[in-house]
């Protein structure tokens, strides 16, 4: 008879994973409130363990191939990018996001294209077959290599898995798997990361893709513990504001491919449809010689991607005025205007300014300063920047412009959507391609007024 496993009893936070020897209100890692539990942890025996190390088999690293062929076209050429050229056999990917924006949509989706090339299992703990059934008539998912599965224990589907043996496995969602011989709650530490090694094991034993949908705690962070973005291949996260229709995924963790990838969607009456032009999307609309508004590149991934950038500068009626930022961080905003107030002398003091990215983007890189910068003089002044002006450009506290990265495809893109003139930091232009330059006026400042002056005009 195999000795008896011994079990220890453990508190585990739900937030970050950390472990305490005692329940505690509040996690000493995080500082989360209520969000420590109680876990019983069972050790594998030596039996179990002796079976285990038997499988042990080690083979030279030429030997394997890695051609591109393993690769599985989604059907989406948006998530095909962000997963670094295609769904990799024997994959676990994670796709993150907040509850409705459109996780259990996309997966359901992409089975169509793939049921043309594998059979693909969908499980889900969350729907009923006839939710899920609904679903996919909406989306014209009728494919009959696609199978349903509602069920919650994760050991019973990796015994199912095991024996239909499908091309592809989808589990929407991983908080609601449940191994049955973990006495803890679904959703908690130890089983989201017991349920998530189980599926893996199945998925780099068969050698088949598995897609596991997590879901985000108030943070934004995939509920449970970080040590699952560790498990997995790949994490993807959905993101996108509610209320608007755009959907933007972005590659955070990819074994497999580049992580600065994004792929851009439009949430429509028949699911996600893919964005080829996100630029088109952002700048389209612009009001025509209205002051306050700046067109930014921003380089997500290999994409050179044009925001528009509008700044609102208006009389304060209180006594400490309003600094409002939506899509740019509100102290690089504060440090902006303190730049443009020192050197370059338009003064703030007095007045509310509001900054806002269309589309719900983020701008977070230092490239997108001038244009900030421009949407605010253009604001304050009231006089508008020619719209067919791009700008980019990291300002330092000196005033001065300082060069950015991947110039070239920056101001190509900008001549590839018809924008007539770009200013950019001057040491950028050493870099640029003579022929560049017949395709849009490209201009060279050293500082911040230079700028002011070539677009705006109204130098002090
Ligand atoms: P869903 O995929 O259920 O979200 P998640 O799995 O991430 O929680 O997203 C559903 C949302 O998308 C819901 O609010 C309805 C909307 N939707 C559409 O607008 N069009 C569609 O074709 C579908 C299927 C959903
Ligand atoms: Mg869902």
């Amino acid at each position: 008879m195999p000795p008896k496993a011994k079990s220890k009893t453990v508190f585990v936070c739900s937030a970050c994973g950390r472990e305490h020897l005692r329940w505690s209100g509040q996690c000493a890692q995080c500082g989360e409130w209520n969000t420590i539990n109680e876990e019983v942890r069972t050790a594998p025996s030596a039996a179990q363990s002796a079976v285990a190390r038997t499988a042990f088999r080690a083979q030279p690293l030429s030997d394997i191939t890695a051609d591109n062929s393993h690769r599985y076209r989604t059907g989406l050429g948006e998530l095909d990018r962000v997963l670094g050229g295609g769904l990799v056999k024997g994959s676990v990917v994670l796709l993150g996001g907040d509850p409705g924006i459109g996780k259990s949509t996309i997966l359901l989706q992409i089975c169509e294209e793939i049921c043309k090339q594998i059979a693909v299992l969908y499980i889900s703990g969350e729907e009923s077959p006839h939710q899920l059934k609904l679903r996919a008539d909406r989306l014209c998912v009728q494919s009959p290599n696609l199978r349903v599965l509602c069920e919650t224990d994760v050991l019973a589907i990796c015994e199912h898995i095991r024996a239909e043996k499908p091309g592809m496995v989808i589990v929407d969602s991983i908080q609601t798997m449940q191994a049955e011989d973990i006495p803890s709650s679904p959703g908690s530490v130890t089983q989201v990361r017991e349920s998530t090694h189980a599926l893996q094991r199945v998925a780099k034993q068969l050698d088949i893709p598995i897609f596991l949908v997590g879901h985000v705690n108030k943070d934004g962070n995939i509920a449970g513990p970080k040590v699952l973005e560790h498990i997995v291949d790949a994490v993807l996260y959905f993101e996108g504001e509610r209320h608007l229709s755009y959907r933007i995924l972005r590659a955070v963790k990819n074994r497999f491919g580049s992580t600065n990838e994004i792929g851009v969607f439009e949430m429509s009456g028949h699911g996600l449809q893919e964005v080829e032009n996100p630029s088109m999307m952002l700048i389209g609309g612009r009001p025509k010689g209205v002051s306050g508004s700046c067109v930014a590149c921003v380089m997500e991934g290999s994409r050179p991607i044009l925001a528009e950038v509008q700044g609102l500068v208006a009389p304060t009626g209180f006594g400490n005025p309003r600094r409002m930022t939506n899509g740019v961080d509100g102290n690089r905003l504060a440090m902006l205007i303190a730049v443009l107030e020192k050197r370059a002398g338009y003064f703030f003091g007095n007045m509310d300014t509001y900054i806002n990215v269309i589309g719900g983007l983020k701008l977070d890189e230092p490239s997108t300063d001038l244009s900030v910068a421009l949407a605010l003089v253009s604001g304050l002044k009231d006089l508008p920047v020619p719209s067919e002006a791009l700008v980019f450009g990291e300002i330092g506290l000196g005033g001065e412009l300082r060069a950015v990265a991947q110039c070239e495809q920056r101001v190509r893109e900008a001549a590839r959507l018809g924008f007539a003139k770009c200013v950019l930091p001057k040491q950028n232009l050493r870099g640029l391609p003579k022929s560049l330059k017949s395709d849009i006026a490209i201009i060279g400042a050293q500082n911040v007024r230079d700028a002011v002056g070539a677009l705006i005009g109204d130098i002090i």
